[in-house]
């Protein structure tokens, strides 16, 4: 066979082991709060108060619903869908399986998209 004459021994651990290591999910770290925008403050009050009892904000350690760092940075949410604003302004708004629909008003709809961005 012809793709037998590439196929490099030595090469084959570091791959497995490359690939061990994008395995790990290092997520990018969430914005210190220390450098929130006003906005961004406001919208992880809402947090606090409608989202926290079921999502760790920071890791993705599975409470009632996964854990939510770096969600609006990843490229599928757990369902698979990509985390556009959109789509988590549909799952707030409307929940989503064993999520229950959040009734938040715009502006503090606005301000907790802008508080997902620093997770
Ligand atoms: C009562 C518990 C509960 C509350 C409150 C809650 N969630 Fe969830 N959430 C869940 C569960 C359970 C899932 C998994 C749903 C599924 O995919 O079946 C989920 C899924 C999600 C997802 C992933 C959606 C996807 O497409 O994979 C996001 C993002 C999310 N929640 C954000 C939020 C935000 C933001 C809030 C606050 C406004 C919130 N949740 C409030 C339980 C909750």
């Amino acid at each position: 066979m012809h793709l037998r004459s590439g196929f490099d021994p030595l090469f084959f651990p570091v791959c497995v082991w490359a690939l061990g290591l994008a395995g790990c999910q290092s997520l990018p770290t969430s914005k210190p709060s220390s450098e929130w925008t006003p906005q961004e403050a406001r919208g992880a009050a809402v947090y606090q108060q409608k989202c926290a009892r079921c999502h760790y904000p920071t890791n993705s350690h599975p409470l009632h619903g996964p854990g939510l760092q770096a969600i609006t940075k990843v490229k599928a949410m757990p369902s698979g869908a990509p985390p556009t604003d959109e789509r988590l302004t549909a799952v707030i708004l409307h929940g989503r399986g064993m999520m229950p629909a959040t009734p938040v008003d715009d502006p503090q709809l606005q301000d907790l998209l802008a508080y997902l961005h620093t997770l």
